[in-house]
């Protein structure tokens, strides 16, 4: 269900757009290069060193020294440095205590301890790695793009993220949380990796492009949460009907009561 809106689009918005992919790549390895290489680099293994240490205190009591797994935890092999970078950026690992479902919390790392912890259980089998800008970025997307994020969004997650994605309980005692204030790229890795019960939505089944304009639709809901109808926790048109429906009945009902108050002082 694609439509080709790039034929719309001007020319010269094509030559901008890969300027600016250009800068932004230029500017990704710059920062990113030393971090991002393969991990048999002989300058990458202090990186995985001080990953290993990292682990070692905080991941290994459940998910055990070669990264295999324990009963407190799963194995991380091949998970992928996307999957521990959503895990660690939003808070969730190191988990506090077992449990059903790890909370988002503050994260206590910086990105460079993260990478770390990431290269390292990447030598016991690689995986996803972490997306880069122009993978996840909303940046310059037509309203057009937005709106089909926003088709996107409500066919592939609004039943379990509502359609306002505040949320909303699952079985169990699980729950899928609100997607306000979520990280732009930990939305790409959420997609991608599918933690819990989220399905995976791979590469195959929702593009690169496809993410975009979901995390482009989520931006502009949250940033312009009530731009139209009233506000009713922006539940959407039926209970806005609802609301018309049972402020209008009321309205009738009085009009009934005056009319009989009237008919009595008549008699
Ligand atoms: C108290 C136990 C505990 C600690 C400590 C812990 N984890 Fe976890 N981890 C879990 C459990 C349980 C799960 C699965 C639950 C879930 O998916 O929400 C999990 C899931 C994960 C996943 C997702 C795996 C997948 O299949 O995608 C990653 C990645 C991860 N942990 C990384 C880490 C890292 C890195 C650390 C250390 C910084 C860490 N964990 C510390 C218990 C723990
Ligand atoms: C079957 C239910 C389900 C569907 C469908 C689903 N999700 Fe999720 N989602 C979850 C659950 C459950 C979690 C929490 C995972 C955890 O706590 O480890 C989650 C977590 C997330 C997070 C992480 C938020 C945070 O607090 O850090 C993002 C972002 C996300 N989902 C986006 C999406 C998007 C975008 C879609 C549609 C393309 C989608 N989800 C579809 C159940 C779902």
């Amino acid at each position: 269900m694609r439509f080709l809106s790039t034929g719309r689009r001007h020319p010269a918005i094509k030559t901008l757009f890969l300027a600016l992919a250009l800068i932004a790549m230029g500017a990704f390895y710059a920062g990113m290069a030393p971090v991002s290489q393969s991990s048999a680099d002989g300058g990458n293994s202090t990186q995985v060193e001080e990953g290993r240490k990292l682990y070692e205190i905080g991941c290994s009591s459940c998910h055990g020294l070669q990264a295999e797994g324990t009963s407190q935890g799963p194995t991380l092999a091949g998970v992928g440095s996307a999957s521990v970078d959503f895990q660690m950026g939003t808070g969730r690992m190191p988990a506090a205590q077992p449990g059903a479902q790890m909370p988002r919390k503050e994260n206590r790392y910086t990105d460079e301890e993260i990478a770390a912890i990431a290269a390292y259980i990447d030598t016991f089998g690689p995986g996803l790695t972490i997306p880069e800008p122009e993978q996840y970025s909303a940046e310059g997307l037509s309203e057009e793009d937005i709106a089909r994020g926003g088709e996107l969004f409500r066919t592939n997650c609004s039943a379990c993220h509502n359609f306002s994605g505040k949320g909303g309980a699952l079985p169990e005692g699980k729950y899928a949380p609100t997607l306000e204030g979520v990280d732009d790229k930990h939305i790409w890795e959420a997609m991608r990796t599918g933690p819990q019960q989220m399905p995976v939505f791979s590469q195959e089944v929702m593009t690169d492009q496809d993410t975009r304009e979901i995390i482009a639709y989520l931006n502009h809901l949250h940033e312009r949460p009530n731009d139209g109808g009233m506000a009713l926790g922006g539940l959407g048109p039926v209970p806005e009907g609802a609301f018309a429906w049972i402020a209008g009945i009321g309205v009738l009902v009085g009009f009934a009561v005056w009319i009989a108050a009237k008919g009595v002082r008549v008699k």
